[in-house]
């Protein structure tokens, strides 16, 4: 891996693609991927917004390479920007080849958090 190749953000969350969540063609579904970085976004900004949060948007996502059963997930999280309600965090997906040591990046996309009170209403992020 070199430095250019670098993840962006802190390790958030690991996991390994089975064969429950791939295609008969061992292709693992964006959906999955998807989930893995949304409940990565979910971990980081609940940790900065200190409770509750949920997922207000998600921006564009490409996927750039496929994951494969056996692949270990790392999804990275950056908190780029925190609003009144909102955390806005860079999340990036990385795949580390099961036969290879090499980590690829598989996808990345722009998540918006929002935090919640007890009510289910946006309430301020508190200061850090
Ligand atoms: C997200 C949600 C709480 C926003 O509620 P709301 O009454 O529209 O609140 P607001 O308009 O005050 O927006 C709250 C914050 O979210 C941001 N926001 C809301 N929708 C957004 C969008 N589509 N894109 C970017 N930011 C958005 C606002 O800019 C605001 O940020 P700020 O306070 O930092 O300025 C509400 O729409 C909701 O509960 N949605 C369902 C979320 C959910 O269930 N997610 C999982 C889907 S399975």
């Amino acid at each position: 891996m070199t430095d250019a190749a670098k993840p962006r953000g802190e390790l958030t969350l690991r996991t390994l693609a089975m064969p429950g969540d791939a295609n008969p063609a061992g292709d693992i579904f964006g959906g999955w991927v998807m989930a893995q970085m949304d409940l990565a976004s979910g971990i980081r900004a609940a940790e900065r917004a200190k409770g509750r949060v949920v997922t207000a948007a998600v921006k564009e996502m490409a996927f750039e390479l496929p994951v494969k059963i056996g692949d270990t997930l790392s999804v990275y999280t950056d908190v780029e920007r925190v609003g009144r309600t909102s955390i806005t965090l860079i999340v990036e997906a990385w795949a580390h080849r099961s036969r290879y040591a090499k980590m690829e990046k598989v996808t990345a996309a722009t998540f918006i958090m929002v935090a919640l009170d007890e009510e289910g209403k946006p309430k301020q992020v508190p200061e850090e």
